[in-house]
């Protein structure tokens, strides 16, 4: 298209305005290439920089995104129905290589089909159950028994791992309590606490989880729910160590009784994570809700976690639901059963396991020879320091890889952190040593 047949003021403002008209008239489209500035300029006979001043306004509104040498493109619309953090992370131009999803590896889930057809075979028509009928099958409970770090007074299943947080929260919080989060943390959950109105009070991490003496400011503070993530920690890696669990446990612990503290853990990588499944409930079994995923193992769309803790949360958490969705499908709730122990599909998801700790493996030794050493860590998910996050999307999209912003996981703000970006290394299947050189460059002053 000639751009400059559509400027009729050639202001920077006046080209910014053209350039937004086409876009929203839709002939630009996103992922279309604006012309250089230089050929630009050159066809309105104005200086490169009026069109550079308009092409940084069009960025800041988020119409188009500069790819360095690639150029510059015009940018998907926002989407208004993500949260505000989502949205974050959903910014910026598609890429050769998307290592920006902290999403599993479709290749590494376990075959649906094989489930669906046995569960059809199998399942009569009967166990589609009453409103009345108990939310969780029989079969399921006991396996979730059988696997639980701790015996728990009540089990349940809800969908995802968020949705169990929310609940959680729901019946243990009320608006402008406050509520200790890792620092850096999952950005959804921040959104989560915006919503309901709650406070985050951030604690520190080090390479065992949350580091015991910051967490006992944040309850000393009057934090009376904790969130914290247990193993192979979005976005560090970081595992608790069962030391480290009865160590945070004892803080807990030490809250005056009148205080009732809940710990809510989500273990949102379960069983393709290489680290124990560590609990707080071993030593606080009254004040624990311990959150299990099956979307990194099992698939993302099978929306299914399963929830464990104390009957006073939970009853009332189930009871809740009943006013709504009511129970997960039995149906869906057979197939996890089906996929809990067919031979094929648990021989899938450990392959998963040890593919996962093989290619973050691989890129962390990779950068370690370009001098980025990023600590062990387990799950798919890489924290990468950075100089500068903005440079360092910037070069990284230049070589057409995506990555996540590391700002959106800072629990309080960009600026009290060193900067970072999150890779999700188990997306990762080769080209790991041109990946390496990329984020090692990307990483630089
Ligand atoms: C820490 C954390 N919690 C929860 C989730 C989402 O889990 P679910 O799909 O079970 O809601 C993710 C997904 O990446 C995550 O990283």
């Amino acid at each position: 298209m000639d751009l400059a047949t559509h400027v009729d003021d050639r202001s920077p403002r006046g080209i910014a305005a053209a350039v937004a008209r086409l876009v929203h008239g839709g002939e630009l489209v996103p992922g279309d290439r604006l012309p250089t500035v230089r050929a630009l300029a050159v066809d309105l006979g104005v200086s490169p920089a009026t069109v550079s001043g308009a092409f940084q306004a069009l960025a800041t509104v988020g119409l188009v995104a500069s790819r360095g040498r690639a150029g510059t493109f015009v940018l998907p619309p926002p989407a208004a129905w993500l949260p505000p953090r989502y949205r974050d992370l959903a910014e910026g131009a598609p890429a050769r290589l998307d290592l920006s999803t902290g999403t599993p590896d479709p290749d590494l889930l376990p075959s649906l089909g094989p489930a669906l057809a046995r569960v059809a075979a199998r399942t009569p028509a009967a166990e589609a159950g009453t409103y009345l009928s108990a939310p969780l099958v029989p079969e399921l409970e006991s396996l979730l028994r059988e696997s639980w770090p701790f015996v728990p007074q009540r089990l349940t299943v809800v969908d995802g791992a968020v949705d169990a947080i929310s609940r959680t929260l729901e019946q243990v919080a009320s608006f402008g309590d406050r509520v200790a989060v890792e620092d850096p943390g999952f950005p959804p959950l921040f959104d989560l606490l915006d919503q309901l109105g709650l406070q985050r009070v951030p604690v520190a991490l080090d390479r065992n989880g949350m580091r015991p003496d910051s967490l006992a400011r944040a309850l000393a503070a009057g934090a009376s729910v904790v969130v914290l993530q247990p193993r192979a920690q979005n976005p560090t890696g970081v595992s608790l160590t069962p030391t480290r669990a009865r160590e945070l446990a004892a803080v807990v612990r030490r809250v005056p009784a009148a205080t009732a503290v809940t710990v809510i853990e989500d273990d949102h990588c379960g069983q393709i994570s290489s680290a124990r499944d560590v609990s707080l409930g071993t030593w606080l079994p009254d004040a624990t809700v311990h959150v299990r995923s099956y979307s990194k193992s099992h698939g993302p769309d099978l929306r299914l976690a399963a929830v464990g803790g104390p009957a006073r949360v939970l009853d009332a958490l189930v009871a809740r639901r009943m006013l709504g969705p009511g129970w997960t499908s039995r149906l869906l709730q057979h197939v996890l059963v089906d996929l809990l122990t067919d031979p094929a599909a648990i021989d899938a998801v450990a392959h998963a396991r040890r593919v996962y700790f093989a290619r973050r493996r691989a890129l962390t030794t990779a950068l370690a020879t370009l001098d980025v050493h990023v600590d062990g860590g387990d799950g798919i998910n890489l924290w990468l320091p950075v100089h500068d996050e903005r440079t360092a999307l910037l070069r990284l999209e230049a070589a057409g890889i995506r990555a996540a912003p590391g700002t959106p996981f800072v629990a309080n703000g960009a600026d009290d952190q060193a900067p970072h970006l999150r890779v999700t290394v188990g997306l990762l299947s080769d080209d790991v040593a041109e990946v390496a050189q990329a984020l090692a460059l990307a990483a630089r002053p």
